[in-house]
C-alpha cells in the first residue's frame, strides 16, 4: 500500500515509517517539521490544520490510505486541542474525499475514555468519557471518522493508544503499554482489515494487567505480541500508583490538569491584560 503518515517526525512516526516499509508498504511522511536525519523517503512539510496545504500534499501522489498521527499529545485549552486533533482530522478527511482515498487509521487515545474507572474489560462500546480537553478533541475526531464513514464510505479505524514507549517506566504502564513492535502491528491491521467501516480498537500490547478488552482489535487482525508484565518486578512503587490505577486516564484525570476550557477568556476574567 502507498500510505501517507502525518506527524511522521514524532515518536510514533519515527517507528511506524520504517515499520510499514519493512512490511512492504511505501510510507510517505508529512509533518510541519522537516524529515529527521536518516529518513530518505518522500516527505511533505505541511500543517495538517491548513486544508489547502493538506490537499496539496494528499494530491501529490497516488495514495491507498492515511495514518493520522499529527497532533499535540499533551493537554492544552479546548481551542488548541480542537485545532490540533479535530480540525486536522477534518482537513485530512476532506482531502481524502476529494482524492477518493478510502482508508484512514487514526491515533486516538485512551484519554477519550480516561475518566472511566479501571477494570479488566473496558470495551469499545463504553461511552466516551474524556478526562481532558485533549480527550474531548480525540472524541470529536472519532465522531468525524464515524461521520465520514457513514457519508462517504471511508474505512476509518480509531486506535485508542495507551502508552507508546520503548518499555514501561511506571506501574500504570503495566496496563497501558503499547510496545513499538505492537504499534506497527496495530496500524498494519487498521490499514488492511477488510471493510471495517468505522471501528475502534484499543492500542495496547497483550498486557497481563490490561484494562481494555482487545477483542475488537483482534477482530480486525491485531495480534499484539508483547506484555508489560516482564517489567512488573523492576518498576518502582510510588505514592501515585493507587490514584493512577483508579481511572484509565491516570494522571490526566488528576487536579493538575483542571483548567479553564477557554484559556484567554479565563485570563480576561481574572483581569489580566
Ligand atoms: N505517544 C503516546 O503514548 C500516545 C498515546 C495516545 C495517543 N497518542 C497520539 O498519537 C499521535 C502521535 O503521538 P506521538 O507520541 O508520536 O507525538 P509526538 O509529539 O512525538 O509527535 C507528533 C508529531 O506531530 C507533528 N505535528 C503536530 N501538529 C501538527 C500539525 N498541525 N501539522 C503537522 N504536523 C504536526 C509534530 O511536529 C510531531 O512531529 C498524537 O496524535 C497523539 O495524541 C500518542
Amino acid at each position: 500500500m502507498q500510505i501517507l503518515v502525518t506527524g511522521a517526525a514524532g515518536s510514533i512516526g519515527q517507528v511506524l515509517l520504517p515499520g510499514l516499509t519493512a512490511l512492504g508498504h511505501t510510507a510517505i511522511g508529512l509533518d510541519r517539521v522537516p524529515a529527521p536525519g536518516g529518513h530518505d523517503g518522500a516527505w511533505h512539510v505541511a500543517d495538517c490544520a491548513d486544508p489547502d496545504a493538506v490537499l496539496d500534499a494528499v494530491a501529490s501522489q497516488p495514495l491507498d490510505a492515511v495514518v493520522h498521527l499529527a497532533g499535540n499529545p499533551s493537554e492544552s485549552d479546548l481551542p488548541d486541542a480542537l485545532h490540533s486533533h479535530t480540525l486536522t482530522t477534518a482537513a485530512l478527511l476532506d482531502a481524502m474525499v476529494t482524492q477518493g482515498i478510502g482508508r484512514i487509521a487514526y491515533a486516538s487515545s485512551n484519554h477519550a475514555v480516561g475518566r472511566t474507572p479501571a477494570c479488566d474489560s473496558l470495551g469499545v462500546d463504553s461511552r466516551p468519557r474524556p478526562d481532558t480537553y485533549y480527550g474531548v478533541a480525540k472524541v470529536a475526531a472519532e465522531a468525524l471518522l464515524s461521520l465520514f464513514a457513514d457519508r462517504h464510505g471511508i474505512d476509518a479505524v480509531a486506535c485508542r493508544i495507551g502508552s507508546f514507549l520503548p518499555e514501561p517506566t511506571a506501574r500504570r504502564h503495566l496496563a497501558t503499554w503499547l510496545s513499538p513492535g505492537d504499534c506497527v502491528r496495530m496500524f498494519e491491521a487498521a490499514l488492511t482489515a477488510p471493510a471495517p467501516g468505522f471501528a475502534v480498537l484499543y492500542g495496547i500490547s497483550a498486557n497481563t494487567r490490561a484494562w481494555w478488552d482487545l477483542t475488537a482489535g483482534e477482530a480486525l487482525g491485531y495480534q499484539p505480541q508483547d506484555d508489560a508484565e516482564a517489567w512488573a518486578h523492576s518498576l518502582p512503587v510510588t505514592d501515585q500508583d493507587v490514584f493512577e490505577a483508579s481511572v484509565v486516564g491516570g494522571p490526566f484525570a488528576g487536579p493538575e490538569f483542571h483548567r479553564p476550557a477557554l484559556g484567554n477568556a479565563a485570563r480576561l476574567s481574572r483581569g489580566d491584560q
